[in-house]
């Protein structure tokens, strides 16, 4: 097909993640996935390319970017995040990586409880993060560290921080669109949806902004 694109993908095998490849494979491009688990991958696909490795091996990175045109991580572990930041070590080496082999288109999932640079998190929001949804916090600090990074040290990059919030694996709902400030409960293969159109689009380049749907 013309115009045919490759996506680097991390956290492949996840509930946005799954939906995100299927998206892209659909759309005729091309996939570059790194795994934990490859078994997880249920089929084959001659436009999907599968290497097995965890984000914090020390895995070859320029390999893994070389030749892709788009890159987005949609990854996380909530139990690892309470200890470490993986998602911030592994966006630290990633970028170098994106640099040095010319790669310069970059989205990341964060949470739509998770707080951007130099904003604040509306009172409904930091209350829901304090109590419901406070097993997640070391995810959102975690999802926090990476976009004062990508804020602070990669605005070479085309970096965009879509800051989603997500309910269920549920059928589709409508098409989400970026918002400053307000967010939908999504399921995941809305998401994953937003993420494909928002990584094409130049205009949420350097944002960190929820999704919602149109009313
Ligand atoms: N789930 C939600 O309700 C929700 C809501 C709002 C925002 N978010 C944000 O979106 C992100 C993705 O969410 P999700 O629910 O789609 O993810 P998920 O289903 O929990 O999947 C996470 C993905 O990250 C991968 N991963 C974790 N640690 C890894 C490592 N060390 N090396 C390689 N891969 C690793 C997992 O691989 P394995 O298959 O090997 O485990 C999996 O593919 C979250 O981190 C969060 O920040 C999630």
């Amino acid at each position: 097909m013309a115009g045919t694109k490759t996506f680097l993908v991390f956290g492949g095998t996840g509930q946005t993640g799954q939906h995100f490849i299927s998206i892209v494979l659909e759309q005729g491009h091309k996939v570059r996935t790194l795994a934990r688990n490859p078994s997880k991958f249920s089929y084959t696909n001659p436009a999907l390319e599968v290497h097995q490795g965890s984000i914090s091996d020390a895995y070859d990175l320029d390999e893994l970017v070389k030749g892709t045109d788009f890159v987005i991580a949609m990854l996380g572990d909530a139990t690892q995040q309470r200890e470490q930041k993986i998602n911030t070590e592994f966006v630290r080496r990633l970028i170098p990586a994106m640099r040095r082999q010319g790669v310069k288109r970059f989205l990341y999932q964060a949470g739509g409880l998770s707080r951007p640079p130099d904003r604040r998190l509306s009172p409904v929001l930091w209350t829901i993060r304090k109590t419901v949804a406070r097993g997640y916090n070391g995810q959102h600090q975690d999802n926090e560290a990476v976009m004062s990074y990508l804020a602070d040290e990669a605005n070479d990059i085309e970096w965009i921080v879509h800051r989603a919030a997500i309910r269920s694996n549920g059928p589709s709902k409508g098409v989400l669109k970026r918002s400053r400030t307000k967010l939908s409960v999504a399921p995941f293969v809305d998401c994953a949806a937003y993420n494909y159109a928002t990584l094409l689009h130049p205009s949420a380049i350097h944002t960190c902004d929820l999704s919602r749907y149109e009313t």
